[in-house]
């Protein structure tokens, strides 16, 4: 059975699936960097300040599309706090004040998000969805360059 952009329904249910894990996730991610952006304390503040909020807008976007993404397939967007909370990988980060704490769990987070996207990229391909394809593939470039960099602050 087909839904009605020409995909197989049973396909699209397992990336769907997938991409409202992951939708879970950057949610929790967007929550911890607004976070990260408020609380900081230290010689990095305006740095990282400023970065934060550049990577939490970034995020912003990217929950939209992906939300977006599951509606076009017919399916239902995760929306609310408590299925955030239950589905999501990443947790919660509470009172996080140092510049290498920060930097460090943000990066954690990111590698959480990539082999997720990754594991939706497989099965969009399976789905024979570019347009899933190609969003998971800029999503990954964009957090790989994102965890280099993030990587160069906090080295010793
Ligand atoms: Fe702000």
């Amino acid at each position: 059975m087909k839904n009605s952009i020409g995909l197989d329904k049973e396909k699209v249910k397992v990336l769907t699936d997938k991409l409202n894990d992951l939708l879970a996730n950057y949610q929790l991610y967007y929550q911890n960097l607004r976070g990260f952006h408020w609380n900081l304390k230290g010689n990095h503040f305006f740095t990282l300040h400023n970065k934060f909020e550049e990577l939490y807008n970034a995020a912003q976007l990217s929950i939209d599309e992906i939300a977006e993404r599951i509606v076009t397939l017919e399916a239902v967007p995760l929306h609310t706090y408590s299925d955030y909370l239950n589905h999501s990988t990443i947790k919660e980060h509470k009172n996080v004040t140092t510049s290498h704490d920060t930097v460090t769990k943000t990066v954690s987070s990111l590698t959480t998000l990539i082999e997720k996207e990754r594991d939706t990229l497989n099965s969009a391909n399976d789905a024979g969805d570019e347009s899933t394809v190609d969003m998971m593939t800029q999503l990954i470039a964009f957090q790989e360059k994102t965890i280099w960099m993030l990587n160069s602050f906090n080295h010793k």
